[in-house]
């Protein structure tokens, strides 16, 4: 092959109609049941999690502050932007897979297979970030019962490694659960969610109480070198690059960011339950808006009042929230949070692995992971396999691997996935301008380049080790694709240049008749 018909195959797309037909077939489709107010307890149910619930304290207490509102603004926003073009993505192409079946549709097949890689880095790394962060909310709550979990199999101490057991047993439950299906994963998820709102509120409303205005002096802490105690590859990557140390001041605000947009993360796992939804069109981008919205309100607020609880330098890392109650004297409020926090996750853990065995799933269907792992069950119309092999990879990952590089890798990951994303909406509004979209973003290219932009921001804040890490986990993806997928792929039609040709003059003829946005 010359290296123009290489290029060509690199980019080669699968058609958005052969897309949608496929799944059609019923030994290779999901069940439609879900509505736009399941998806927003969904999104809910994934969202709020690990980063609420425990890095809220390592943000404000390292890097910003009580100005770690401000940092969840932040990364609100960058999400706010990125879901405007999530929802027009999933809105044109509801079908299981979020963005890497949108970008193969519009980008291509390599740039597909990256973003396929870079979500299976998100969702099951994320899912067992969360549950090593449920681990030890259980563990806390059994100490306070009087039951001590020995640390060789509770994970460990900060000196000594430990295999993390309820961790790995909590991946193979919630496994377990998504093999007998998505129904009764969702209604599981609905008491779940209202236990973990009903206490994300009762932090917000009984932590008033004990607000001191002292606390938030200083609001943005002065920007501190010594403060930081990071070195070398652990500083942020715009630190390198010139900018002030990423220790509090305004930069803090933007390296808290980084870290805390793991809290935003899940509101794009909505997306991947696209083949699921009743009617996607609709109600896809109303259940992404309006999960990511009232997060983003609670996150707010709960950091309002943490901060104003407790001094930031004195919050916890591990326990944030619940210890911040004690630190008031208030034990019996702080149990509440705690066993609202391990239901939390627990829904965190069983929506990240869903969303991650729906890509799975769409990769294998395509081809481009071995077919099998397609075959949904005969009787529950589950994707089993692709379920069952994930939750047992997630479960080891679960089992011997700390938590917080993991968090960081998680983040550059969706962070790069959400540009592709972003990046696809511009592309797909020049090549296929004709297709029916129930939610366009608005302000194109505008949005879209600011979400690139904003999320670009937030990858230079993460640290540089961060960075090394995730160029590892690509290039095992390059070996992959090179050595297995790119030959196996089932769909892909290489369009001939007389045929893109006239996709494009098409394109610039309805974009020259089209209204602006
Ligand atoms: N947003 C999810 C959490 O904070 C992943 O746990």
């Amino acid at each position: 092959m010359n290296t123009q018909n290489a290029a060509k195959g690199l980019l080669r797309t699968k058609s958005i109609e052969d897309t949608i037909q496929e799944t059609n077939d019923s030994e290779r489709s999901l069940k439609r049941e879900l509505s736009a107010l399941d998806l927003t307890v969904y999104g809910i149910g994934v969202i709020i999690g690990t980063g609420i619930f425990v890095l809220t304290g390592t943000a404000a207490k390292q890097y910003a502050g009580p100005a770690v509102a401000l940092s969840f603004v932040a990364a609100g926003i960058v999400c706010a932007l990125a879901a405007l073009c999530y929802a027009e993505f999933a809105s044109t192409v509801p079908v299981a897979g979020s963005a890497y079946t949108f970008s193969y549709a519009s980008l291509g097949e390599f740039p597909a297979w990256l973003i396929g890689w870079d979500l299976i880095l998100e969702l099951a790394l994320g899912a067992a970030v969360v549950a090593v962060g449920w681990s030890g909310y259980i563990q806390t709550l059994l100490s306070d019962i009087g039951i001590h979990f020995p640390t060789s199999i509770g994970g460990g101490t900060d000196n000594h490694w430990g295999l993390n057991l309820p961790a790995a047993l909590l991946v193979l439950a919630v496994t377990a659960l998504l093999v007998v299906g998505v129904k009764q994963s969702a209604r599981f998820t609905t008491v779940i969610v209202a236990v973990k709102v009903a206490v994300v509120l009762l932090v917000i409303v009984a932590g008033l109480f004990f607000i001191k205005g002292s606390n938030y002096h200083p609001f943005i802490p002065p920007t501190s070198k010594a403060a930081s105690t990071e070195t070398g590859g652990a500083q942020p990557l715009i630190q390198h690059l010139g900018f002030a140390p990423g220790a509090f001041g305004v930069m803090g605000i933007f390296t808290a960011a980084a870290v805390v947009f793991f809290a935003f993360i899940g509101f794009d796992v909505v997306a991947t339950a696209a083949e699921e939804v009743k009617k996607p069109q609709r109600d896809l981008p109303r259940g992404i808006l309006a999960s990511l919205a009232v997060c983003t309100v609670l996150y707010v607020s709960v950091t309002l009042v943490v901060t104003g609880m407790q001094k930031y330098s004195l919050l916890s890392e591990k326990a944030p929230l619940a210890d911040a109650f004690n630190a008031t004297g208030a034990h019996w409020l702080s149990g509440f949070i705690s066993a609202g926090a391990v239901a939390g996750l627990t829904s965190v853990t069983l929506l990240l692995l869903m969303g991650q065995s729906r890509v799975f799933f769409a990769m294998s269907r395509d081809g481009l992971l071995p077919q099998s792992f397609s075959r949904v069950h005969p009787k529950f119309k589950t994707p089993y396999r692709s379920t069952i092999l994930l939750g047992l990879v997630v479960a080891c990952f679960a089992a011997v691997i700390p938590l917080k590089a993991l968090a960081e890798l998680v983040n550059i990951g969706t962070l790069a996935a959400f540009i592709l994303v972003s990046l696809g909406v511009i592309i797909l509004r020049r090549t296929r301008p004709d297709l029916p979209r129930a939610f366009r973003t608005p302000a194109v290219p505008y949005v879209p380049i600011a979400a690139i932009l904003s999320c670009l921001w937030l990858m230079l804040n993460l640290p540089v080790n961060t960075w090394i890490r995730f160029g590892a986990w690509m290039a095992i993806g390059l070996v992959v694709y090179f050595g297995y997928s790119r030959r196996h792929a089932t769909h892909a039609v290489e369009r001939s240049s007389v045929e893109r040709n006239a996709m494009e003059r098409n394109a610039t003829e309805r974009n020259a008749t089209a209204p602006s946005d």
